[in-house]
């Protein structure tokens, strides 16, 4: 196990915050886990993070900062159809994916290159293309933070909607995931119907490793790689909207993108909307809109996270003027 003080979070968030961890704890096991909880009452306030690819820090943190390092795959399942896999939450995301590809093993090609731990993909129930994580997640493996005991969630105790989950609202910082337990398929089911994976693959035959370089090169061409141009991915969530509240919408926008989602509601792309706006390759000092996917905001070097901040906030306010629409953070403000 790792203790440092005053450790500097830059390598643990992509916007590229230079601030500081009062304390900041790197554990590679559930026991090193349990053993710091049961010998540090004083843990809170605390943090746990992940590759920190969707969080945004406005100040150095004044607490205890905890990182997963549990890795490790395992096969705990297995018929001819499917095959259960555990994984640390410690684990890359997309070595993941790329794991899961590589064996042939079907369902999360369509989330290939999302950064990011793991763990996360559980709390965050990330997605793209389709697919969420809550459609391949059997079960999350937690730690509680205030008791240490373990605690196994079945996928629907995590109350998986859209980006969100139960870690994020009811049980919000009480819960610390170890591992995840994926069901990946072994016969050919490919989700193509979403954007423009289609034609990225140009009429060839579906493969696992087709669909993921298609996914890799359209998400290359969108979004910026935050190793050379610091953000969060999505800085928004997608608002969704009843359908009298559409309806009204379309007819002053015909234009306007629209998934339909449960109980006649309707999901608006936020880019859309902010494009709209005119804020595409905007920015307030060091802070901007991506120029190629108005929902990003970056860094465009030495920002702080004020700056990125106030920019959203300026985002939101025309998007709310202009559309009568609110629309409200993916990432987490710290
Ligand atoms: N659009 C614009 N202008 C823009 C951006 C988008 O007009 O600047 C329009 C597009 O033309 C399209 C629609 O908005 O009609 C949706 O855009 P896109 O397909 O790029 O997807 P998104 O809704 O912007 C979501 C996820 C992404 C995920 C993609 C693909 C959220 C908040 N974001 O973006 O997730 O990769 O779909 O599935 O749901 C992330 O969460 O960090 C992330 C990148």
């Amino acid at each position: 196990m790792k203790i440092y003080k005053d450790y500097s979070l830059l390598p643990y968030n992509t916007f590229g915050m230079d601030v500081k961890a009062a304390r900041f704890v790197e554990y590679d096991s559930v026991e090193e886990l349990t053993g710091f909880l049961a010998g540090h009452e004083d843990v809170f306030p605390c943090l746990h993070v992940g590759g920190g690819s969707n969080l945004l820090f406005t100040a150095d943190y004044a607490g205890t900062v905890l990182h997963s390092a549990i890795k490790g795959r395992e096969i705990v399942g297995e018929t001819e159809d499917w095959v259960d896999i555990r994984v640390g939450a410690g684990e890359v995301w997309d070595d993941f994916v790329a794991y899961a590809v590589a064996c042939g093993w079907y369902g999360a090609e369509n989330l290939s290159l999302i950064p990011g731990e793991v763990g996360a993909s559980a709390v965050q129930n990330i997605g793209a293309y389709g697919v969420e994580a809550k459609d391949l997640i059997r079960f999350v493996d937690t730690v509680c933070l205030e008791t240490g005991c373990r605690r196994r969630f079945a996928n629907e105790e995590c109350c998986y909607s859209y980006r969100e989950s139960v870690f994020k609202k009811e049980l919000k910082g009480k819960y610390i995931v170890t591992h995840v337990t994926f069901r990946l398929g072994k016969r050919p089911a490919f989700r193509l119907d979403y954007g423009n994976i289609q034609a990225e693959l140009g009429g060839a035959e579906p493969t696992l490793e087709g669909v993921r370089q298609a996914v890799i090169r359209i998400r290359r061409a969108k979004l910026p790689d935050p190793k050379l141009l610091g953000n969060g991915g999505s800085f928004f969530m997608n608002p969704v909207v009843p359908a009298e509240q559409f309806e009204a919408l379309a007819q002053r926008f015909p234009d306007m993108p629209c998934y339909p989602v449960a109980g006649g509601r309707v999901k608006i792309p936020a880019g859309w909307l902010i494009d709209r706006c005119g804020w595409k390759g905007k920015s307030i000092g060091r802070a901007a809109v991506y120029e190629r996917q108005a929902l990003v905001l970056v860094n465009l070097g030495g920002a702080s996270g004020k700056e990125i901040l106030q920019l959203a906030q300026a985002v939101a306010h025309s998007v709310k003027d202009k559309f009568g629409v609110t629309i409200a953070p993916e990432v987490n403000i710290i």
